[in-house]
């Protein structure tokens, strides 16, 4: 294993929109980048790991305006839940920025003011398409679909600033080319060569029809004798975050040292649908403004769901939290009764970080299943490596006290132990299997590395099975052996445990303890992890206080995650302080399953009319969103009798709505007509289509629906409570 070295090394995650809540997508990138860095800090690098969220832009002002909060107030609170969660995991980024910080608007200003001096801006119209989802101007028409997010394109006519990226076309290329910006996989660098030979065009890169962003500073505005006011564009702002965060743009010393010392970032980790923005803009803006480029930028597949990215406006997302409830309070407290919340956190996101990485071949996109959850858990932890612990150290402390047995070396030639002590094959794959996981720093073939470390357990139990040492025992004449025997196991827990650490670091600990070997973190700290050898174990060492760490998990288990996803609403999700959800954060998916009716009090008033539908709370109904649309397009959809497509203006947003009234209504006497929707229902796709809200129909079972009608002179948008 390589020495510890004393490089810096500053890896980001991308900074996540607070349109919505985390997903297990978001959970991904922030565990990878989570494991790099404990593998850096372990090989004692100066390790930096930001995390964040990006908090401005149209799509985020009007995800408030959806929910009736000002943005400062609804990017708080989702930008909370971000950073609960991440501390529930365990996740050890230095530091979390917020783009509404006040140190990186200073910094975003400052490299604007920057590029405009440098003459890499100017102000000119922008006419054109933008997608408000993706945040990203198109050179598509207005109204086709974006060609990433598949949502409509709209029209945007605006006074803004432009950069001009055309210039950096050929340096970009040979950046690439030279690997002085290093891209992966090479399917990513293949893509953003491809875009880039295809021709840049210069880049909007401030907005003037909105308000929800940094100011362009004044003198700026000024100079250019602009004649609105502008905000910058939200993607410079974002990217701008990974050199805020440590320091760029600020007046204190300390801070510009930092910035001096760290920049540029070794590691950008990405989503593969981000990597344009991270590997042509970003160092473009750069290189214009004379800074140095990333080294490396990583971009990371899909976590798939029913087939489909896992995204909030799919509507198909998991939540970490329900792994962590499953795993946490049905698994390690059923064994545990008395764990803290946050021990059974973080039992829970071990076996998260575990199942992500091992199943998911890294740069690949993958399928999630609660099934291969609970299967890959019992399979790898509970079977696999829990089981290793504790017949091992079980047996040292039936056999030995619970103190580690001197090896004593026996000269039996068909012995499997070979006379100069060990194992031979065990050694041979804990010197190069093992060596490879700990200290590839850069690798993140994860999934790899786990296999390598699952079948090291595989040979070291099967060392046990052909030295079975309870027949050992048996055998006063066999101590010497049964010492070998055993002390080879321990050394073999000891090195899998050290393995899996930055994977695994709860339950790694509890190991590490078990083995008598204190904290892994204290371990981690003063070098011991970085400088494993083989035989280094010290016999003599007194074992701690043995329990089992991986409790089976039912098979059940997956359908109660299924419940709990169906539920859509983890309790610990919903801190008091933050506002019920709205179609921007979560839609509530009434047409889910419903949960099961709380029992009516014994004292309570008899049921209503046998099919009348469940008693629902007040704050059941608070969850249905219904407001005032106006139908802006209706249209048939061919081969589909009973389908309209239409799209409806909500007066923050335009959505597409299908509905099955086709029989009924015609597209003509349905345009310009105000109607009720439900907003916040889960899309749903049919026809190939997707469909965001429902409208509101009077009908009877097979009978003509009749729309519910509008009150007169309340604006379009309007909810009704
Ligand atoms: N705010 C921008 C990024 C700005 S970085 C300067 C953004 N935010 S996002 O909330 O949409 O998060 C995108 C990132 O979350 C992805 O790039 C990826 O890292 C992670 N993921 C979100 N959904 C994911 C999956 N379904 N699967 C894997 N990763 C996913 O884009």
């Amino acid at each position: 294993m390589s020495n510890a070295s004393s490089n810096k090394f500053y890896l980001t995650t991308p900074i996540y929109y607070v349109n919505a809540r985390p997903h297990i997508g978001h959970a991904y990138t922030t565990i990878v980048a989570d494991v790099l860095a404990r593998r850096h800090r372990l090989a004692g690098d100066e390790t930096f790991f930001l995390t964040g969220t990006d908090e401005h832009g149209q799509k985020i002002e009007r995800s408030a305006a959806a929910a009736g909060v000002p943005p400062q107030q609804f990017t708080d609170q989702v930008s909370a839940q971000f950073r609960t969660l991440w501390e529930r995991m365990g996740l050890t980024y230095d530091r979390y920025i917020r783009t509404t910080d006040e140190d990186h608007k200073r910094g975003v200003q400052k490299l604007f003011t920057t590029l405009y001096e440098r003459g890499q801006i100017y102000l000119s119209t922008y006419t054109g398409a933008y997608c408000v989802s993706d945040e990203a101007f198109v050179d598509l028409p207005v109204g086709t679909p974006c060609p990433d997010c598949g949502r409509a394109l709209e029209q945007v006519t605006e006074e803004n600033f432009f950069f001009k990226l055309s210039a950096y076309e050929a340096r970009l290329i040979d950046a690439i080319e030279r690997n002085e910006l290093l891209i992966e996989p090479s399917t990513a660098r293949n893509e953003v060569l491809s875009f880039l030979r295809g021709g840049l065009k210069d880049l909007s890169i401030s907005r003037s029809s909105f308000t929800w962003g940094i100011p362009v500073p004044d003198a700026v505005q000024q100079h250019a004798q602009a004649t609105q006011k502008h905000v910058v564009y939200v993607w410079l702002d974002a990217l701008t975050n990974y050199m805020t965060a440590v320091g760029y743009g600020s007046e204190d010393p300390a801070e510009q040292a930092k910035f001096e010392r760290l920049w540029p970032a070794d590691l950008h980790l990405v989503g593969k649908e981000i990597t344009r923005f991270h590997c042509v803009y970003w160092p473009a803006f750069l290189m214009a403004a004379g800074l140095p480029l990333p080294r490396r930028i990583s971009a990371n597949g899909w976590l798939l769901f029913d087939n489909a990215k896992m995204s909030k406006s799919r509507g198909n997302v998991v939540r970490s939290e329900t792994i962590l409830n499953a795993f946490g309070n049905e698994v390690w407290a059923r064994q545990y009764p008395e764990a803290s919340a946050a021990e059974r956190d973080l039992f829970g996101a071990d076996v998260l970080r575990y199942y992500l990485l091992r199943e998911i071949p890294f740069g690949q996109d993958g399928s999630f299943t609660f099934d291969a959850l609970v299967t890959r858990y019992n399979a790898d932890l509970a079977n696999g490596y829990g089981n290793l612990v504790s017949r091992t150290l079980s047996m040292i402390e039936k056999f030995f006290d619970g103190v580690v047995p001197t090896p004593v070396y026996e000269e039996t030639a068909e012995s499997t132990v070979t006379p100069d002590g060990f194992d031979a094959g065990l050694l041979g794959r804990a010197s190069t299997g093992m060596t490879s996981s700990l200290s590839a720093l850069n690798e993140t073939d994860f999934a790899t590395q786990l296999a390598e470390i699952a079948a090291f357990i595989t040979v070291t139990d099967g060392f046990l099975t052909a030295n079975a040492p309870w027949k050992l025992a048996k055998d006063p004449e066999k101590r010497g052996r049964l010492a070998t025997v055993l002390y080879v196991a321990a050394e073999a827990v000891r090195w899998t445990t050290a393995a899996l650490y930055t994977v695994c670091p709860f339950v790694t600990d509890r190991v590490w303890q078990q083995l008598g070997l204190g904290s892994i973190e204290d371990s981690r700290r003063n070098g011991e992890l970085a400088n494993m050898h083989w035989a280094g174990l010290e016999p003599g060492t007194k074992l701690g206080a043995l329990s089992p760490l991986f409790p089976r998990a039912e098979k059940t288990l997956a359908d109660s995650m299924v419940d709990m996803e169906n539920e859509k609403n983890t309790p610990e999700l919903t801190p008091a302080s933050v506002a019920p959800e709205s179609a921007n954060t979560t839609p509530v998916a009434v047409d889910a399953p419903a949960a099961e009716p709380a029992s009516p009090a014994p004292d309570a008033a008899p049921a209503g009319p046998a099919d009348s539908s469940p008693e629902i709370t007040i704050d059941d109904f608070v969850k249905v969103e219904l407001r005032i649309a106006q139908v802006l397009v209706a249209e048939r959809i061919p081969k589909a009798d009973k389908l309209l497509r239409l799209e409806v203006d909500l007066g923050f947003e335009k959505r597409q709505i299908l509905s099955g009234i086709a029989e009924w209504y015609t597209p003509e006497e349905l345009i310009g007509r105000r109607i009720l929707v439900i907003t916040n229902l889960a899309p749903r796709k049919m026809r190939g289509l997707e469909s965001h809200g429902m409208l509101l129909a009077a009908s009877e079972e097979g009978g003509k629906p009749f729309l519910a009608t509008v009150p007169e002179g309340v604006p379009v948008g309007t909810r009704l409570k």
